[in-house]
């Protein structure tokens, strides 16, 4: 009886670990296989024109760390300019985040994209 209880207990355990990895999984939607240089064109029409530090602040590769371009992609609905951003295409949005992840603060080559 004791056995079978274990058993079950270590099924569970499994079955919740693999399901919290695959909403890991899931949640990463965004990955640098796009394409940078694009990115990189793409950010300075886009995005550049107000975080110049003008009417948003300055934002260049270098002001996050690969994590927190990430998160901040994977969230971007809650940004103040999420509008922005839904006028692009999923395409788009990858070329600049491969630009900015690739650049970024904790990256091999870290960028200011002024
Ligand atoms: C029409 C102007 C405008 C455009 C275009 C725009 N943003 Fe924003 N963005 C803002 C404003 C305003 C805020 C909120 C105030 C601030 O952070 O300065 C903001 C906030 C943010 C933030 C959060 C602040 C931070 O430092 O983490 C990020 C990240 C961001 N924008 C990235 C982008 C990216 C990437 C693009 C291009 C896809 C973009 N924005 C396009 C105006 C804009």
């Amino acid at each position: 009886m004791a056995r079978k209880k274990r058993f079950w207990s270590v099924v569970c355990i499994v079955f919740f670990v693999a399901c919290s990895f695959g909403a890991a999984l899931a949640g990463s939607e965004f990955s640098n296989d796009g394409n940078g240089r694009k990115g990189k064109y793409l950010y300075r029409k886009n995005c550049r024109t107000c975080h110049d530090g003008s009417s948003a602040a300055e934002i260049s590769p270098n002001t996050k760390t690969q994590a927190q371009w990430q998160r901040t992609f994977n969230t971007y609905e809650r940004l103040e300019c999420a509008e922005e951003w839904q006028k692009m295409d999923q395409g788009d949005l990858t070329d600049i985040f491969t630009y900015l992840y690739d650049h970024a603060y904790d990256s091999p080559q870290p960028a200011t994209c002024g």
